[in-house]
């Protein structure tokens, strides 16, 4: 993998305080080095947007959100968020998908979520991948494929949106594919993309377990655009230590 461009997502999930805010300061800094040519966003619970968008106003970090409701605007929904209410604060991604809420979101209402922070013109991190069942059943082809189709259906232009392939059982579990497996289903991903005459330059990115022992490992796997990472995210001297140890 080059070192160019590469996309660390932080998915702080339900985790955060106002205070916790302060704990950017070193990776504002950090984002600031020429060496450094990765794209740093970070995707804080609803709460936490605003203030992560204020603090990080001058520097190279963007802020994004985990979740959207399907309707882009306003209407009668108690407890959504849109993404016109994103966009209103500042976020310029939103994370799609995830595993972690795909209970209550099946593959159409994800599509009608990602077209709605489209229509906002947010970028969109859609979350895909298998559980162990489909794993050990051998059908991780064939999930990622329905993930994707249904859940890219009737989108031409996906140049905002970037695809996280999360194998379910490698979140929070520390446990990783193998370099043979993840470069294998990365490159499925891609040529379903292509086939099916998608955006074919969608960066295609990896979460799971992503930590600062096995980073210098997942970055020798060619394909991959960058990572979703979760738990290390929420400390900033292991995401430090983590992108450091991604370009040297
Ligand atoms: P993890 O989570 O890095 O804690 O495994 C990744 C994710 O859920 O996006």
């Amino acid at each position: 993998m080059t070192n160019n461009n590469i996309y660390f997502i932080a998915n702080w999930k339900m985790f955060g305080s106002v205070k916790s805010v302060n704990s950017l300061s070193k990776v504002i800094s950090y984002s600031k080095i020429k060496k450094l040519k990765a794209k740093i966003i970070y995707c804080p619970p609803y709460t936490l947007i605003k203030y992560f968008v204020d603090k990080t106003k001058n520097s190279n970090i963007e802020i994004g959100a985990q979740d959207c409701h399907a309707q882009p605007n306003y209407g009668p929904f108690t407890g959504g968020i849109s993404s016109k209410m994103i966009k209103d604060l500042g976020g310029k991604f939103v994370i799609i998908g995830h595993s972690e809420t795909r209970k209550e979101n099946d593959n159409k209402k994800i599509n009608l979520k990602i077209k709605s922070a489209l229509s906002e013109k947010l970028n969109v991190i859609l979350c895909i991948g298998e559980k162990l069942i489909d794993k050990k059943k051998n059908k991780t082809k064939s999930v990622l494929k329905k993930q994707l189709l249904e859940g890219l259906k009737n989108l031409k232009n996906l140049s905002k949106v970037i695809i996280a392939y999360e194998p379910v059982w490698s979140i929070g579990t520390g446990i990783i594919p193998t370099e043979n497996d993840l470069e294998k289903n990365i490159s499925f991903i891609r040529d379903t993309l292509k086939i099916s005459k998608k955006f074919t330059k969608s960066k295609i990115l990896y979460g799971g377990s992503v930590n600062a022992k096995n980073i210098k490992n997942l970055m020798r796997i060619d394909n991959i655009d960058g990572f979703l990472i979760g738990g290390a995210s929420t400390n900033e001297k292991i995401f430090i230590d983590i992108m450091k140890k991604s370009i040297n």
